[in-house]
Parts: structure tokens; C-alpha cells; sequence
């Protein structure tokens, strides 16, 4: 590394080019150093940066409330579990914060987090389970893991939007919340008008900590309705069990 001090004083770090560190590398490591948030989050306590998108958008719209259940899926490195923990005020005597990743994640006081890929055919119910009752909001900051291929990851991305608005739609409790990353240009008219016709209201959002270069965008359900219509609108009956 040479030049400034990467502090707050706007000064930018920069690392020297080597042999053996791809340019892509070299940049993003570039980005990660000299990126305020990723100060904060250090400075903070946080596992990731991404926490300030959960924080900017609760502070906006205010999901979170304490006694709440909560599913966070796509959960490691823990940031957003950490933030639901904080807002819920879930314990380890009263857990009410569920996360799910195929990743191994560090423990999160106050939350459980299923080491399991949220797509196996078990999945939906072992969070439920573990959850001991219906969710209030289901958070998922998913990303599918890129390939370099822009249209394949972004359609990969979309895919677990829908699946996680699925289970939403599945098992959220009237009133609850659905929030969601997925990408700039890239919701499909079938998902957005399922979510219209499950609840009150539907938003776009881009939190100040979302970079401004990136086609990261959260779809933000609020207030599901309770009566499980489908993208037809057809009725699905009025209060299945926790998986319809
Ligand atoms: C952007 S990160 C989440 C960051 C997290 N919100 C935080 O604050 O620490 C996206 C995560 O989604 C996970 N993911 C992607 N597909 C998944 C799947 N099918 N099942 C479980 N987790 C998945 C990835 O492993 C990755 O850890």
C-alpha cells in the first residue's frame, strides 16, 4: 500500500500494482479501504457494511419493532442479523432472529443461523421450526455468487428474490414485511405484481449505503395482507398453516 493514511480526512489509499494481483483485485481492495461504511461497520462492531443498508432503510421506514420474529436469509457475514438482534431486542433466553446461509457464519448473540442453502426443499421449514412461530418480516439480502457473466447473475439474483417472496407470501403474518435485494431494471412484472396484490404497499429503494455505482436496488412489500392471493389473483384461502 502507499499514499494516504486511509483515515477520515479524505485521504486515499491506494495499492501498489504487483505482479500476481489482478486489476479487478487491486481495485476492489482499492474501494474496501478507502470506503467509509466499511470504517464504520469496523469502528461499530458490525460484520459487514452492508448492516447500514438494513439500518437506512428501517431508520426510513420503520420494520423493525421489539418482540418481533424476523428471517434473514442470505445472513452471513451476520451484519443484518446483528441489526434485527439490536432493533428486536431478541436474546438468547427469547430468540426471535432466524438467519439462513450455505456459508458458515461466526455466532450472532440473541440469533440463530441455519448453516443450509435457503433452495433445499427443507429449508423454509426448518426456519419456520426454528423460528417457533410465524414471521413478522423476512429480510433477504441473497445475492447469487457472480460469475463474471452480468445477465446470468442478475437473472441467478432474481431467481432467489422470488423464491424468498414466495416464502413470504407463504408465511408472514398479516400486517408483516417483506424486504428484498434484487437489482436496478431487473424485477420481473410477475413478481411485482404478486407482491401488489399481497400487500399494502410496494417500493423501490436504494439506501445511502448501496453504492452509487452498483445496480443494487431493495424491493421493500409492506403490510401483508393475510389472504395469500397469487399473481392471478386468485385466493388461496384465508389463513393456511405457517407453509400454506
Ligand atoms: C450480500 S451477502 C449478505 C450480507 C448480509 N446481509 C450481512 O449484512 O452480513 C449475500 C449472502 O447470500 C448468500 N446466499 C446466496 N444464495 C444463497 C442460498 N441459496 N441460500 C443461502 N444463502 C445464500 C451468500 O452466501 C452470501 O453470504
Amino acid at each position: 500500500m502507499s499514499g494516504g493514511r486511509g483515515d477520515d480526512r479524505g485521504l486515499t489509499v491506494r495499492v501498489k500494482k504487483k505482479r500476481g494481483i489482478k486489476a479487478s483485485s487491486r481495485r476492489w481492495l482499492e474501494r474496501q479501504l478507502n470506503d467509509p461504511y466499511v470504517r464504520r461497520a469496523k469502528a461499530d462492531g458490525y460484520r459487514s457494511r452492508a448492516a447500514y443498508k438494513l439500518t437506512e432503510i428501517d431508520d426510513r421506514y420503520k420494520l423493525l419493532k421489539p418482540g418481533q420474529r424476523i428471517v434473514d436469509l442470505g445472513a452471513a457475514p451476520g451484519g443484518w442479523c446483528q441489526v434485527a438482534v439490536e432493533r428486536t431486542g431478541s436474546s438468547q433466553d427469547d430468540i426471535r432472529v432466524v438467519g439462513i446461509d450455505y456459508l458458515a457464519v461466526e455466532p450472532v448473540a440473541g440469533s440463530t443461523i441455519l448453516e443450509m442453502d435457503f433452495l433445499d426443499e427443507g429449508a423454509p421449514e426448518r426456519l419456520i421450526e426454528t423460528l417457533g412461530g410465524t414471521p413478522d418480516i423476512v429480510l433477504s439480502d441473497m445475492a447469487a455468487p457472480t460469475t463474471g457473466h452480468r445477465r446470468t447473475d442478475h437473472l441467478r439474483t432474481m431467481h432467489l428474490c422470488e423464491v424468498a417472496a414466495d416464502f413470504a407470501v407463504k408465511t408472514l403474518k398479516p400486517g408483516g414485511h417483506f424486504l428484498c435485494k434484487t437489482f436496478q431494471g431487473g424485477t420481473e412484472n410477475d413478481l411485482l405484481t404478486l407482491l401488489k396484490k399481497n400487500f399494502t404497499s410496494v417500493h423501490h429503494v436504494k439506501p445511502p449505503a448501496s453504492r452509487d455505482g452498483s445496480v443494487e436496488l431493495y424491493l421493500l412489500a409492506k403490510s401483508f395482507r393475510g389472504s395469500r392471493a397469487d399473481a392471478d389473483g386468485e385466493t388461496e384461502g384465508e389463513e393456511p398453516g405457517p407453509l400454506g
